[in-house]
């Protein structure tokens, strides 16, 4: 668990600060347990950035707000999420970041000119079939830049005490209290998603980014090759 400390982390979290109670517990909540600042740090400092299931907007916006020379969209299957990130980063200053979002059908990965420099998951492919993580990794392979990363950050099924009280959770927000939208629920391991995307043709770097938290937060960065 970790408080938001950096002046980009203090920025982002203030921006959410007039959301309705419900998503503002949320989004402190996400922010503490989630590895933001660990992610944040293995995303291109510069160029068109796309986060895949941004939910809220919070990582999207953080992005946004820790390097301007980054062109920020993040897009979600849930418009009622989708209006609360749009409405808490209308509070951003002029310059302060370019940040967009949009509401995209479950599958669909937008295109932009010259391909992303960077396409980003945080917690989404465990909502997911394997058959539509594939897809959905496939088309994320086609629409990044040659050189582009494609960065999956999920909960690893190991340590396994630790993978227990992620994956209980997980199971409480999505059928218990429906706070997140997905049509499955399946845990995908470090190695399965190194493996996935080794498939698709990409040199691999994968980690663990859980030091300090309760979850075992992992992530696998896959590169384009470049012709
Ligand atoms: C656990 S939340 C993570 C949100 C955000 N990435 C974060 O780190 O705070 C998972 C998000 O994935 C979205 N989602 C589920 N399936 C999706 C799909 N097929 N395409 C895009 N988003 C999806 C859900 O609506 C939800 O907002």
């Amino acid at each position: 668990m970790k408080a938001p400390k950096s002046p980009a982390a203090l920025r982002t979290m203030a921006l959410w600060s007039e959301a309705p109670r419900k998503s503002r517990l949320h989004t402190t909540i996400r922010w503490w347990t989630a590895p933001f600042t660990e992610l944040e740090l293995e995303v291109p400092l510069a160029g068109d950035i796309l986060e895949v299931g941004c939910g809220h907007g919070v990582f999207t916006v953080f992005l946004g707000i820790s390097s301007r020379a980054r062109r920020v969209v993040g897009i979600d299957i849930d418009s009622d999420k989708i209006a609360l990130a749009k409405s808490a980063a209308s509070g951003l200053r002029p310059g302060e970041a370019e940040v967009d979002f949009e509401v995209m059908p479950a599958g669909s990965v937008p295109a932009t000119e010259g391909g992303w420099r960077a396409i980003v998951f945080a917690d989404v492919l465990y909502l997911m079939h394997p058959e539509d993580r594939m897809a959905i990794l496939a088309a994320c392979f086609e629409a990044l830049a040659p050189g582009g990363l494609l960065i999956v950050k999920e909960v690893d099924t190991r340590p396994r005490l630790k993978a227990f009280v992620a994956q209980f959770q997980e199971l409480l927000s999505t059928r218990v209290f429906r706070i997140t939208r997905g049509n499955h629920l399946a845990f995908p391991s470090l190695k399965e998603l190194e493996s996935l995307m080794s498939e698709l043709g990409m040199s691999t770097i994968a980690k663990h980014i859980d030091h300090g938290y309760l979850h075992p937060h992992c992530v696998v960065i896959g590169t384009k090759p470049a012709p």
